[in-house]
């Protein structure tokens, strides 16, 4: 983090030079954390470009800019929901982070009402929760619309997403006629994980923290992606209400509670500023095992006529303040950079620190990303850290966002030693020596070698035998490590497990003699593999373990293809990245360009393809079951969904027509035989039309399969 110049000491041009790039820096923070849910820097970064932003104006009045980053709450709302202009707007808070600015903070509040030092004010303390806020609307007790905070005035309607969360009641008895319910949809640390390792499985982008995860999955066009995410919700705050809820905010949130909603256990009435800070450190001991991130605690005065008198800065109450945590970071020295080779040839750098506490956690790993990362560059080629790079011997400051893996914030050049050397990022894989290289737009250098690198070949196997693939009971990944380098039993490859038994030589008794087996678990690895050996078509696809090729991707292309013996054929017709073949493969929904390559390319690499086959020898694979269609008026047709459906979810439409025979295409061309279309339908409607597609609405859709 930069070191910036004292305030008193900045010229008029200095300081206007300054605000231009803050507003800079904000405006694109901002973007990234509310509109991408890809933060860039972190909060105690974002933090301090926004206090620095406000000393300056405090400073300098007459240079507060027309787009001043102070007047500004989150960032726009993104394109494809309906928008909501908040009745009340969705302000955001003050900062304090040091203990004497809570209690002027206090001083402050008695001062502006009038109230002599001698005189109490009561305040609310209850936990900052790291998540996104909603905005809920019942009318007549009736749950009528969900609201993003977007900028402050204006959100994304998320309603059909809010429904699928289950702290969030949809009816209440007994509430004002109109009552807007604020409070944080949040995700537990628990539920994170599992989602990551879901992710993870299925090839899918990894969250960087739960915040991150619960936005990406409040904000899902698709509510039944919502609904398989685990979200919660802590009420703490309302917007307009027909009648008032209490007195106080503690009696309000009383109301909440017993209205259905779930509040905070943590939050606590205080008489005093010491009280108020007593109940904050109380909280940041709690705070590792809360179960979910928190990043403060949030103060406010107890008394809503007080809270009503004192009113609101531009975007920030007087009556309220988040007092935030330090954030977790800890100085330490980096003693190596180790590469590590993943299933796709991904070479990702890894820092050996010297073992270190970051937030009552001892580490001794973080990731480095990608040598981008390392010398000093973001993923668009713009300076992280000031430009500094990062060198083995490096004294380097590692932070930890949530549960997520640590990462290195900062080097302190001044303690650099004087051989630390720049890191050569290998141009060649570490393990088995072939090229590494990097394809334009990708961030990651990736070893060529395939399979014949024995650390993809390791981790392909890996994947090969877990639980969503092969699935072998007594196979795991630790057997595999010590398989694979075996001088008497060598699996080198997927084919070589169904070949264990059967290879030259007495293999049952090699098996048993090995360290740790016996004749009760070789017997049962035999039976086990020899169980897996009739498989269906997705599962056998997915433990490929082909980039980009998932396990849903995996499903969905044995379904479209039927049996083996076609699929391969279609692929190997598709070799050349052109012709009818490959537009079929294109024309699967939810198969982009960047899937069908991986896969073609898989299927066409000599020696990939030689593993595969050997490995099909071995196996019966299930042709993917053929829908029962007899009856139906859309077997063997091309249908493309567009528009937004009323009645179901794309998901359910898409498995609904499968189900009849249809083939469900992502795109209208000559072949669509209709084109199913919702209200807001664009550029495929206009396609259909001057194709000549027959072109229905839903409910046409409907009419058309009823009762099959
Ligand atoms: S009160 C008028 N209470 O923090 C102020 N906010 O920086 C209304 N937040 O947008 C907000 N926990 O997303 C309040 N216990 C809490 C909170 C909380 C988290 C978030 C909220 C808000 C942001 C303000």
């Amino acid at each position: 983090m930069t070191q910036d110049k004292s305030i008193s000491e900045l010229s008029t041009a200095e300081a206007k030079a300054e605000l231009e790039n803050l507003a800079k820096l904000l405006t694109q923070a901002n973007a990234d954390y509310h509109t991408k849910d890809a933060p860039q820097i972190s909060d105690a970064e974002y933090d301090r470009l926004k206090q620095r932003n406000l000393e300056l104006e405090a400073a300098f009045p007459s240079l507060v800019r027309a787009d001043s980053p102070s007047s500004k709450v989150g960032a726009p709302v993104a394109d494809g929901f309906g928008k909501i202009t908040h009745a009340v707007p969705m302000l955001s808070l003050g900062n304090a982070f040091e203990d004497d600015e809570v209690v002027q903070f206090a001083d402050r509040i008695r001062s502006f009402l009038g109230m002599s030092n001698a005189e109490a004010v009561a305040f609310t303390a209850e936990p900052k929760i790291d998540g996104l806020s909603l905005s809920l609307r019942y009318e007549n007790g009736k749950l009528t619309q969900a609201a993003t905070r977007g900028d402050g005035a204006t959100g994304e309607n998320v309603l059909a997403n809010a429904l699928t969360i289950a702290d969030i009641p949809q009816e209440l008895t007994g509430a004002p006629d109109i009552l807007e319910v604020r409070g944080e949809v949040y995700m537990s640390h628990a539920d994170f994980e599992a989602l990551n390792t879901r992710q993870a499985a299925a090839e899918d982008r990894l969250f960087a923290n739960p915040r991150n995860a619960a936005a990406g999955s409040l904000r899902q066009l698709d509510a039944s992606i919502t609904k398989s995410r685990p979200l919660r919700f802590f009420a703490y705050a309302w917007g307009e209400l027909s009648a008032p809820l209490s007195e106080t905010q503690s009696g309000a949130i009383e109301r909440l509670a017993e209205l259905g909603f779930v509040t905070n256990p943590l939050t606590k009435r205080c008489e005093t500023a010491t009280e108020l800070l007593a109940h904050y450190h109380l909280i940041e001991e709690q705070r590792a095992t809360l179960g979910y991130d928190i990043d403060g605690v949030v103060y406010k005065v107890d008394r809503l006529d007080l809270q009503t008198r004192l009113g609101f800065r531009s975007t920030t109450p007087r009556w309220a303040i988040a007092h935030k945590f330090p954030a977790e970071l800890a100085w330490t020295r980096l003693e190596a950079i180790d590469i590590q080779v993943g299933r796709t040839g991904a070479l990702s750098p890894v820092a050996r620190l010297h073992p270190v506490t970051v937030g009552g956690v001892v580490v001794s790993n973080a990731t480095l990303h990608n040598e981008d990362y390392i010398r000093g560059l973001d993923s668009k080629g713009e300076t992280i850290r000031d430009g500094k790079d990062i060198r083995v011997g490096d004294w380097v400051q590692v932070y930890r966002a949530g549960d997520v893996i640590p990462k290195i914030a900062d080097v302190d050049l001044s303690k650099r030693p004087d051989d630390a050397q720049p890191f050569e990022f290998p141009q060649l894989c570490p393990e088995c020596q072939s090229d590494a290289i990097r394809e334009e737009g990708d961030a990651v250098r990736r070893c060529t070698g395939g399979i014949i690198c024995p650390a993809q070949a390791i981790e392909k196997l890996k994947h090969f035998v877990g639980r969503k693939a092969f699935d072998i009971e007594g196979l795991g990944a630790k057997q595999i490590e010590l398989f694979y380098d075996d001088p008497d039993l060598p699996i080198r490859q997927p084919a070589d497990i169904f070949t264990l038994e059967s290879r030259d030589g007495a293999n049952l008794t090699k098996l048993k003699n090995r360290k740790g087996w016996g004749d009760q678990s070789a017997t049962n690895l035999f039976a086990a593999i020899q169980d897996k050996r009739s498989i269906a078509f997705g599962r056998v696809l997915f433990s490929l373990g082909i980039r980009h090729v998932g396990e849903a991707a995996s499903n969905m292309l044995a379904n479209h293809y039927g049996n083996w013996a076609e699929f391969e054929a279609a692929l190997g017709h598709a070799a050349a990245f052109k012709g009818s073949a490959w537009d079929d493969l294109l024309a699967i929904d939810g198969v982009g360009e960047v899937m069908a390559r991986s896969l073609v390319g898989a299927f066409n690499h000599p020696r990939e393809r030689a593993s595969i086959d050997a490995l099909i020898s071995q196996l019966q694979v299930a042709d993917a079951a053929k829908p029962k269609t007899e009856g139906s008026p859309v077997a063997g047709k091309t249908v493309v969904f567009t528009g937004t459906l009323e009645k179901m979810t794309r998901a359910e439409a898409k498995a609904r027509a499968e189900a009849l025979g249809a083939k469900v295409s992502g795109s209208v061309s000559a072949k669509t035989d209709i084109l199913i279309a919702g209200p807001g339908a664009g550029s495929k409607a206009k396609k259909a039309t001057d194709l000549g597609v027959k072109m229905i609405d839903e409910d046409a859709w409907l009419a058309l399969i009823e009762g099959l």
